[in-house]
């Protein structure tokens, strides 16, 4: 079995209530920041990772995910002939290559680790990419390829981590850490969504993994976890202690939990700054309303 991780699972076939009513008709991962959709920050990290085939989860009310992947001729052409070479690079950077994509849907949201499993036959018997792309993680050397750098060295799973405060350990997943190298830990336990005051450590699993395919074995026979759901936490914690050994990545980078409303808005500001176009404007701005609220 090769090393080399080229596919990448993305998993969007969740209910997104956290952005109700907005998600009634436009899937989460569509949701911009500043003018990009969610997804499209996941596919750039994963392909500056070395992945080559994108395998998408997906659910009912998905397909603006599938439109948005399509090529657009007329739209091209159209910006070709107004000469508008940069919006046209911009969206030409979005293609995909024919047959690099591939949906799949997982009928009823039983869980990230169902979601994941729905994709078995498609990843085969080899390592692989899961990306949320709620998920959002500005760092100069993308997140992912930081990790399929690691990964050559330790083969097994991995997971991305980070530490988050105590009192906010059970909206994770938590590694029991059994040595600490680092960037890098080894694991010894997982506990996803542990209840407050039990957590093994407070360091938290974030949306990136790179995991052996013995990981879908497990999902095989996987039963429901916290929340009643099939948690992928558990069938990686059930590599502990065989042949695949389980690691905890702490990549270099800011994480945005684009899930949550206020998440979404701390990226939306980040991402703005970022932007050369916007950053003065924005920042002059947001200091008009800071100080007009420390007067209030
Ligand atoms: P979340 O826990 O954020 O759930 O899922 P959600 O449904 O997207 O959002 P809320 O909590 O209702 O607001 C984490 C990731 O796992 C995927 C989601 O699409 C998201 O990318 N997922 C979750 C599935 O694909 N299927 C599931 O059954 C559950």
């Amino acid at each position: 079995m090769s090393n080399k991780v080229t596919k990448a699972v993305f998993p969007v076939a969740g209910l997104g209530t956290r952005f109700l009513p907005a998600t009634k008709s436009v899937p989460k991962e569509i949701m911009t920041l500043v003018d990009r959709p969610l997804v499209q920050y996941a596919i750039d990290e994963a392909r500056a990772a070395g992945i080559k085939e994108f395998i998408f989860v997906t659910s009912r009310g998905k397909s603006a995910l599938e439109d948005y992947f399509d090529n657009m001729p007329y739209l091209e052409e159209e910006l070709r002939r107004k000469g508008k070479t940069e919006l046209l690079e911009t969206l030409q950077a979005t293609n995909m290559e024919s047959g690099a994509i591939a949906y799949i849907r997982q009928h009823k949201a039983l869980g990230l680790g169902h979601a994941v499993w729905c994709a078995r036959r498609l990843i085969g018997d080899e390592p692989f990419a899961v990306m949320l792309p709620d998920d959002v993680i500005a760092a100069e050397k993308p997140c992912l390829a930081q990790m399929v750098e690691a990964y050559e060295e330790t083969g097994g799973s991995m997971v991305a981590a980070m530490e988050v405060p105590y009192d906010r350990t059970s909206a994770y997943g938590v590694l029991d850490v059994q040595e600490d190298m680092g960037s890098m830990v080894s694991v010894k336990g997982m506990v996803e969504k542990p209840a407050q005051g039990t957590a093994p450590s407070n360091l938290a699993v974030i949306g990136r993994y790179i995991l052996s395919p013995s990981v879908l074995e497990n999902l095989n026979t996987m039963k429901e976890g916290a929340g009643g759901e099939i948690q992928l936490t558990d069938a990686i914690a059930q590599e502990i202690g065989g042949p695949n050994n389980v690691y905890g990545y702490r990549f270099r980078g800011q994480r945005f939990d684009c899930g949550s409303k206020a998440g979404f808005l701390q990226a939306t500001v980040a991402f703005g700054l970022a932007r050369e176009e916007l950053r003065d404007d924005l920042a002059s701005f947001l200091q008009e309303i800071m100080l007009a609220q420390a007067a209030e």
